[in-house]
C-alpha cells in the first residue's frame, strides 16, 4: 500500500499542495485530475522521489520514503509529462540503455515483449523517426523495465490516438490485475479517466472536474 499523510508543498511562499492524505492499494488504478497548474505533476514528482515535500509523510508497504529512498526508487516507475528518451537511438537501443540502469535484468526478448505489449513494434527504428504517440509508448515501456510495484504516469497518453489509448488502457488494467501494480494516472481526457480508473482523485480549488465526474455518476475523492 502507498500511504500519503498530510502532504504539503510550497514553492517560495506559494502553497501548491495543501495537506493531502490518501492511500493506494495493490492492483488499484487511480486517476488524478485537476486544472492546469493544480499541482498534479508536483505530486507525482514527490511520489517519484524527485522532489521533496515541504511537510507530510509518505510510505510504501510501511517503509517511510525518507529513510528508504534506494529501496523505494526500485519499486517506482515514473513516466514524466515531458518525453525523456534518446532521439538518436533506436527503440531497441533505448530499451537496452535503460535496462543497463535497471536493477532488474531483462533479456533482449523480454525487452522486445514489453514493447509488443504496448503495440510498439518499431524495434529497429530511430526514435526521431517515430510519431509522438509512439514515443509516448516507448516512454511507458521504459518505465516498466524494472517491474515497478507503483507506476506514476503523468499524462502518458497526450497526443495518442483513440485506438492506442484503448490499447494502453487494456495493458494497464492487465498489469494492475495480474501483477498487483498500483497505478496513479493523470489525464485531461475525462472519458479515458472514467473508463480506466477504479477511483478518481480531484486536486485543486476549481470544482469543474468534481462536477463533471459527479454528473457522470462518479464519486471523486477531493484532495
Ligand atoms: N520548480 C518549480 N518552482 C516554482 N513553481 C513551480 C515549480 N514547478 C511547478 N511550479 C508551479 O506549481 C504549480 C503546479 O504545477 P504542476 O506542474 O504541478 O501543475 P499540473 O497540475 O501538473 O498542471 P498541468 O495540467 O498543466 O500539467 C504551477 O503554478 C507551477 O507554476
Ligand atoms: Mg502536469
Amino acid at each position: 500500500m502507498l500511504n500519503v499523510t498530510s502532504l504539503s508543498k510550497t514553492y517560495g511562499n506559494r502553497e501548491i499542495l495543501d495537506c493531502l492524505s490518501f492511500t493506494i492499494n495493490s492492483g488499484e488504478i487511480v486517476g488524478l485530475v485537476g486544472e492546469n497548474g493544480a499541482g498534479k505533476s508536483t505530486l507525482l514528482k514527490i511520489l517519484a522521489t524527485l522532489s521533496k515535500p515541504t511537510k507530510g509523510t509518505l510510505s510504501l508497504h510501511s517503509l517511510p520514503f525518507d529513510k528508504n529512498i534506494k529501496n523505494i526508487r526500485q519499486m517506482i516507475g515514473f513516466v514524466p509529462q515531458e518525453i525523456a528518451i534518446w532521439e538518436e537511438f533506436t527503440v531497441q537501443e533505448n530499451m537496452m540503455f535503460f535496462e543497463k540502469l535497471s536493477t532488474v535484468k531483462k533479456t533482449n526478448e523480454e525487452l522486445y515483449q514489453i514493447c509488443l505489449d504496448m503495440k510498439l513494434d518499431k524495434w529497429k527504428e530511430p526514435v526521431k523517426r517515430l510519431s509522438g504517440g509512439m514515443k509516448r509508448k516507448l516512454n511507458l515501456a521504459i518505465s516498466l523495465i524494472h517491474d515497478p510495484e507503483v507506476l506514476l504516469l503523468d499524462e502518458p497518453t497526450v497526443g495518442i490516438d483513440l485506438k492506442s489509448k484503448n490499447e494502453i488502457s487494456a495493458f494497464l488494467q492487465k498489469l494492475a490485475k495480474e501483477k498487483g501494480t498500483m497505478i496513479l494516472f493523470t489525464s485531461h481526457d475525462m472519458d479515458e479517466i472514467i473508463n480506466l480508473c477504479d477511483r478518481i482523485f480531484c486536486i485543486g480549488k476549481d470544482t469543474f472536474y468534481q462536477n463533471r465526474l459527479i454528473e457522470a455518476g462518479n464519486k471523486p475523492q477531493i484532495l
